[in-house]
């Protein structure tokens, strides 16, 4: 069985959601930068031993960055999963956890990278939004990407309605993705692009807004 360990910064819904899924894993340790995250209380309440690494004692990036691989390196973990983990990440640190590094990200990818996913979605009229999980690598919120939600960006929306949307999709995708990684069914061809193993093809169109029937 793989182990995992999951790095957060705050409120811990996806890191709920992969625990939630008992998938067929070891969470090894739920490690966060913030000391106040909320999704430190749901780790403990699920069992699983937690870490602070306080970015905030660490003047440099990569002395922080190192503290944090010291602690993650402890728990041997097979894969390192961030979720709603709102440090960047230096080169070294990336390329330390090569090929077995993912991040969940609140757009479909390359689209709005950074922050501000949904306001920057709506300002820009886009009709379909949703979310990513890619194989990190050294530029931001960029690397192979393994699954894709899209939702529908509905007039009226606020950036709190969209956001609640495309986090619900959050939560279906991000144990799949975790799911493929520990089955051993994602691949990383030369060019840098996922494959999976057993794929089933997808099938019919998201379209937004509707066609008129
Ligand atoms: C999620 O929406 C995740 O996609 C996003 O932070 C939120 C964390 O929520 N991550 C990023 O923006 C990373 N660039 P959670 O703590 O409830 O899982």
């Amino acid at each position: 069985m793989k182990t995992i360990v999951i790095l957060i910064s705050g409120r811990g819904s996806n890191l709920l959601a992969i625990l939630e899924a008992r998938l067929p894993l070891t969470v090894a340790a739920v490690i966060s930068n913030e000391p106040q995250a909320g999704g430190l209380a749901t780790a403990k309440q699920h069992g699983i031993p937690t870490r602070v690494v306080d970015h905030r004692l660490h003047r440099e990036r990569s002395t922080f960055d190192e503290a944090l691989s010291a602690e993650i390196d402890v728990f041997k973990p097979d894969l390192v999963v961030l979720a709603g983990f709102m440090r960047i990440l230096s080169a070294a640190f990336v390329g330390r956890y090569r090929g077995r590094l993912i991040n969940i990200h609140p757009s479909l990818l390359p689209a709005f990278t950074g922050l501000h996913t949904h306001r920057r979605a709506l300002a820009a009229g886009v009709k379909l939004h949703g979310c990513t999980v890619h194989f990190v690598t050294p530029e931001l919120d960029h690397g192979p990407i393994v699954i894709q939600a899209a939702v529908p960006v509905m007039e009226g929306d606020s950036e709190q309605s969209l956001a609640a949307r495309v986090l619900a999709e959050e939560h279906r995708v991000y144990p799949q993705a975790v799911r493929w990684f520990c089955e051993d069914r994602l691949n990383i061809t030369p060019q840098g692009l996922v494959t999976l193993k057993a794929a089933q093809a997808a099938s019919g169109a998201l379209v937004s807004p509707p066609r008129d029937s």
